[in-house]
């Protein structure tokens, strides 16, 4: 077996099911799980009836590119979401995933070269999404982790980094709106990340899968794709970004995202996959043009959400140090306590289920950015919220 695959920490959902294992919670509770990141709302009725249309489409392989029209939606919604002044080209700058998860892993293979002097180091945020970190591994890369704290507006700190570092770095992850602090990257601080990637030559992977659930309507996130057009960047150089239509059309299961950016990096990338073998079906692809084509979905799906944080926190911050986030659909607040002590007793007493925070990050000489907080995901009804938050008030009150 390759040997790196030991490498690999145990997935948060492990460790929770082993902190949770042997406790009965209360049996006249129902369980509430507000530790998944699955997406719950109820998939837009056209989307779900374009793939029911297209099943037929079954009889032949599709190609790894996708089909052009695929393509050219993605970029569609691209320069809608963002205006990118037309620079975007659909054909040599788009390719269609099977969800950003495997993207941002197989990305990494393809992008990573072990050949140099030097160990190859791939920076992340802290704490991350926990595929950049197995990525890194498998790809014989060091991961190097960026502590986002309340201190730094949950903004990777890049000025902790030594030069030594950055020389190494290949591939820088972002993740704005980040999961699981909610925070968005201003379009000055990827100017900036930009400009490290420039000097030191390296590839930022921007993870914008959040980019379609924020909190203002005046103020969407910005992408990496913006701040490259803003630094002269005309076609994108060393910058990648990752979409999904898991969060944005609440999909999770149609498993349909796409990759855009710098054509000198889609082009082997593509190359990778033709290998890698992970075209998306037909059906598939029908269904995300009908998505990617329609933003008033989007816009009611960021309406329940922020109807779930407007009932939500005024239960909440009256016991507990929490803020609605900017984007995503996470809270991120500071327990003040361990958090695996209180995610253990949360699910003892009022059988509802968080995640530590401590098992999103790593362990750094500053500290685990994640210990004493906990994420709660608002994915469950609102109905079902409003009671997980009740309970929470309960506990934290006796
Ligand atoms: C930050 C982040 N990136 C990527 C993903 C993967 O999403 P998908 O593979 O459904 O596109 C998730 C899913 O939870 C996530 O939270």
């Amino acid at each position: 077996m390759n040997h790196r695959l030991e490498l690999l920490a145990a997935y948060p959902f492990e460790r929770l099911a082993r902190l949770k294992a042997g406790i009965t919670p209360p049996a006249g509770l129902p369980h509430i799980a507000m530790s998944i990141g699955e997406p719950r709302h109820t998939p837009p009725a056209f989307v779900v009836d374009t793939l029911r249309q297209a099943l037929g489409k079954l009889d032949s392989y599709p190609a790894t590119a996708g089909l052009p029209e695929t393509r050219a939606s993605c970029a569609g919604w691209l320069e809608r979401r963002f205006g990118l002044g037309g620079k975007l080209d659909a054909d040599s700058m788009v390719l269609p995933v099977n969800g950003t998860r495997e993207a941002l892993f197989s990305f990494v293979q393809a992008v990573v070269s072990t050949t140099g002097p030097t160990k190859p180091v791939v920076a992340m945020p802290n704490p991350f999404y926990q595929i950049y970190e197995g990525a890194a591994l498998l790809a014989g890369a060091e991961p190097v982790f960026l502590n986002t704290t309340a201190e730094s507006r949950f903004q990777p700190d890049l000025e902790a980094v030594p030069a030594e570092t950055w020389k190494r770095c290949q591939v820088l992850f972002l993740c704005s709106p980040g999961n699981p602090t909610g925070a968005v990257l201003s379009l000055e601080f990827l100017r900036h990340a930009l400009a490290l990637a420039e000097r030191y030559d390296f590839v930022i992977a921007a993870d914008e899968c959040y980019a379609d659930l924020y909190r203002d309507e005046n103020s969407p996130p910005p992408s990496l794709l913006q701040a490259a057009l803003a630094s002269g960047h005309s076609r994108f150089e060393r910058c990648v970004v990752f979409h999904s239509l898991s969060k944005r059309s609440s999909v999770p299961g149609l498993r349909s995202g796409f990759v855009a950016g710098d054509p000198a990096i889609i082009k082997p990338y593509l190359l990778y996959r033709t290998y890698h073998g992970c075209a998306m079906p037909v059906p598939t692809q029908l269904a995300s043009i009908a998505a990617w084509n329609e933003d008033a979905h989007a816009a009611a799906n960021r309406a329940l959400y922020r109807e779930k944080y407007a009932r939500v926190l005024p239960i909440l911050q009256p016991v507990l140090d929490v803020a609605e986030p900017d984007g995503g659909f996470y809270l991120w607040p500071d327990v003040q306590r361990d958090d695996e002590a209180f995610t253990r007793e949360l699910f003892a007493t009022q059988n509802l289920t968080i995640l530590p925070g401590s098992y999103l990050a790593r362990d750094t000489h500053s500290g685990n950015p994640g210990k004493r907080r906990v994420r709660i995901s608002l994915v469950a009804s609102v109905e079902e919220c409003v009671t997980a938050a009740q309970r929470i008030r309960t506990f934290l009150e006796k």
